[in-house]
Parts: structure tokens; sequence; C-alpha cells
């Protein structure tokens, strides 16, 4: 298996608060893994440390075959991290953010990749606003589109669609598909566990500062069978009805 991440006993504490234990999981280039845990559980944590951003206090972590640590200008080159919290900029419009970054990662044509981005990403009635006029779906969609400017290998993806309404977290998950097929790595953390089991590859939950079970959907199924078999007819979700109402359908 080519690893794309490699975490070994993980520790990381605030003060007095031990957050991470001694996190360890691995994730195969290529694939969708979802990282599940409650609010503070420690998930952002985990993606910083990942992503450079906060040193671990013990453990090894690798990432694209480099040590965080020892060699975090060589990670930073393969990656790339869509936070929590929408990182655009609000002042310039969304073409502009899509440019401005395109520029610092020294890319040739700028104007090219933006172009490509904002037709791929649905973006042409807005792309000329300011962003402070974007709705939250609009503004996470840019942000998306930013972290893929330079084809990084790896992307990491902090509660992608949190607070978007079905229709646009059904967009940001065809959009994470199609990454996963062109062969970039996706590192996602969520609270919905129908986005997991749409998307990811591979689940863990992160409890207590472990990872307490990981495995695909079907591993996870297992260990928890159903206490007893009942026959029922299907009621819809809301979801189903919602999108059904407004005239969308899942997976197109
Ligand atoms: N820089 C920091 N200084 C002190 N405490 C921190 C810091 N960053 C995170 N924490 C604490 O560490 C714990 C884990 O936080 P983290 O943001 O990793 O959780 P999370 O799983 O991402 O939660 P959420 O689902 O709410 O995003 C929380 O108790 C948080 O308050
Ligand atoms: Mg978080």
């Amino acid at each position: 298996m080519v690893k794309a991440i490699q975490v070994k006993g993980l520790q990381k504490s605030f003060k007095k608060l031990r957050v991470l234990k001694g996190v360890d999981f691995e994730v195969r280039k290529g694939s969708i893994y979802a990282l599940l845990g409650s609010n503070g559980a420690g998930k952002t944590t985990v993606i910083k440390i990942l992503a450079t951003l906060l040193t671990p206090d013990r453990g090894n972590v690798q990432v694209c075959g480099f040590d965080v640590v020892r060699q975090p200008e060589r990670v930073r080159e393969k990656i790339s991290l869509t936070g929590q919290f929408a990182a655009v900029d609000e002042i310039l419009t969304g073409r502009e953010n899509l440019i401005m970054i395109a520029k610092l990662r020294h890319l040739k044509n700028p104007h090219q990749v933006a172009d490509d981005l904002i037709r791929r990403f649905g973006l042409t009635d807005a792309v000329d606003r300011r962003v402070s006029t974007y709705s939250g779906g609009m503004r996470r969609r840019l942000d998306i589109a930013m972290s893929l400017i330079g084809k990084p290998q790896l992307i990491f993806l902090d509660e992608p669609t949190t607070g978007l309404d079905p229709e646009a977290r059904m967009e940001v998950w065809k959009i994470v598909k199609e990454l996963a097929k062109d062969g970039t790595t996706v590192l996602l953390t969520t609270q919905y566990l129908e986005e997991a089991e749409q998307l990811a590859d591979r689940i863990a939950i992160l409890h207590e500062g472990r990872i307490i079970v990981s495995g695909t959907l079907e591993e996870l199924k297992k260990l928890f069978p159903p206490a007893k078999v009942e026959y029922v007819e299907k009621q819809p979700t809301l979801e189903e009805i919602f999108l059904a109402v407004i005239g969308k359908k899942e997976g197109r």
C-alpha cells in the first residue's frame, strides 16, 4: 500500500488538556479518509499537525513520505488545506481570490487557472462580485476551488460541508469524488455520518484522544450488527423530500 499519511503514537496537549493521547492511522494514496468525532475531539488538531501548522508533542507523523517536524517545507509542497472556517478574502472578488492564490503558487498562467476553476465549480454568475456578498455555500465552493490550485497531492478538508444546504453539500461531494478519481488523496472531517458513508473509503472515529474504531463502512457495520431484523416500508428521509421538492435528485 502506498501511504499518503502515516501517523503513529501522536500526542498533543494544550497546557493541561490532553487532546491526542496516542493517535494511530494510515491513509492510502488516492483514497478518501473520513475522521469523525464529537466537538472538541481533536479533529482540527490532527489536521493542523498534518498540515504543519501545529507541532506534535510526541509520535511519528509522515505526510506524502515526509516527516512533518523535520521536513515541513517538503510536506507543504504536497498539500493543501481547506480549514474549518472559510479563508477567502472578503474584499476581493471570487476571480481575484483565485488569481491571487495562483500567483502565490507561482503558476505560469494564473488567469487561465482561475477560468478553469470558475467553470468547474459553477461560480460563473458570482465570480466578479466581492466575496462579502456571497452566500455560505458559494464561499465554501470558492474556498475549495482555491485549495485545488497547483494540483496538490493531498488535500485536507476540515468540515467541508458544515452550514451548506443539501444541494450545495452534494456539489461538494461530487467535487471530492472527482478529486479522488484523479488520484488526489483526501482527508476530511465531518459531523455528518451520511457524508462519511457517501464519500469515504475508510472511516475513523476519534474519541477521548484515540482512534477507537476504523475501517470501511462494511467493516464498521459488521462491528454493530443489527439487534433484530425488521421489515418496514421505507419512508423517504427529509433530505430526499427536500431534494424532490426543489427538483434535484441525489447523485446527479
Ligand atoms: N490553540 C489551542 N489552545 C488551547 N486549546 C486548544 C487549542 N486548539 C484546540 N484546543 C482545544 O483542544 C480540543 C480539541 O479541539 P479541536 O478543534 O481539535 O476539536 P474538533 O474535533 O476539531 O472540534 P469541532 O468538531 O468543534 O471542530 C478542544 O477542547 C479545544 O478547546
Ligand atoms: Mg474542528
